[in-house]
């Protein structure tokens, strides 16, 4: 396998371009899973207070053979903690499930608008970094209006906007906002969470044509358009595969005809952020 090129951040610190997705991996399967990625070459692993697994990823660094500092762990705060003393409070409890002394990435999951506590939840986390606990801060789901208010009632810019992207919503305007402001877009559901879009006969031309999986030319997608896909996949086998992605690349034509698959009503279950909101 290729080495894995990196990105970085508007703080400094360094992604790899593509990371590992845990929803769904709990308990001890799930660490085995986790175990796996990391072995496998994986080193950003994507978490959440609200998956309930961050006692599993932080059991599977511990069994990992590859040192902590080499690890980027991202964890994210829920809607239903934005206030932001909850939001502090939730943040030390998401290091301790995890048994972690700091995250490398925490998130707000959501926007919530309705509830309008964002950017007091945004507060909690440049307090955070301010005092070692996290080193880099983000948002998922934030719209431009959203992330508009964040800079311009904090000063400071989110390093990471984690947001729904795969062929089928290919997120051409945020991903150019979130360019413009120096915020690196990741990818959600990269896959489409393995819906109709891994048989979609188009991918699957481009795919023989260069002898990879279907997969492997979405996942080469996201990593030319600029975007850090973070899929999640059970077996080492599925895992090696979505990493082996260094050693060809899509042409000008290829990109262009695998993002007019995109739709405005391509979100795998209408969960705009504008409107859906999630505790
Ligand atoms: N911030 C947010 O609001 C938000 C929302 C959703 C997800 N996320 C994060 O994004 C991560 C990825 O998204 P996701 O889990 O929804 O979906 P995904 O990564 O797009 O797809 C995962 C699905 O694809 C299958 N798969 C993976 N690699 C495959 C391969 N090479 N061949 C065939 N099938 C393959 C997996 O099956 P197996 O597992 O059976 O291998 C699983 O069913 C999540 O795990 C989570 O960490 C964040």
């Amino acid at each position: 396998m290729n080495a894995i090129p990196e990105i970085t951040l508007n703080d400094g610190l360094t992604l790899p371009a593509i990371g590992f997705g845990t929803y769904k991996l709990n308990g001890a399967a799930g660490v085995n899973t986790i175990v796996s990625a990391i072995d496998v070459g994986y080193r950003l692993l994507d978490s959440a207070f609200n998956y309930e697994n961050e006692g599993a990823l932080g059991e599977a660094v511990r069994r990992s053979s590859v040192p902590r500092e080499q690890l980027r762990i991202t964890s994210k705060l829920p809607g239903r903690h934005h206030a932001y003393d909850e939001a502090i409070t939730t943040i030390q409890e998401s290091l301790l499930r995890a048994g972690l002394d700091y995250y490398d990435l925490y998130l707000i999951h959501w926007p919530n608008p309705s509830k309008d506590l964002y950017v007091d939840a945004w507060r909690a986390l440049i307090d955070a970094k301010k005092w070692g606990l996290i080193r880099s801060i983000g948002v998922c789901n934030f719209l431009p209006e959203h992330l508009e208010r964040l800079i311009q009632e904090t000063g400071v810019t989110p390093s990471v906007n984690q947001v729904e992207l795969h062929p089928y919503f290919s997120q051409e305007k945020q991903r150019a906002w979130d360019r413009e402001h120096g915020i690196v877009t990741e990818s959600w559901s990269p896959l489409g969470r393995a819906s109709t879009l891994l048989e979609d006969s188009t991918i699957q031309q481009i795919a023989d044509s260069h002898h990879k999986s279907i997969p492997q030319i979405i996942l080469r997608w996201h990593i030319q358009l600029g975007a850090l896909p973070i899929p999640k996949a059970s077996s080492p086998a599925r895992q090696l595969e979505n990493l082996t992605l260094f050693d060809f690349s899509l042409t000008d034509e290829e990109m262009q005809t695998i993002g007019q698959l995109s739709q405005p009503n391509g979100r795998l279950q209408n969960q705009d952020p504008a409107k859906y909101e999630e505790f």
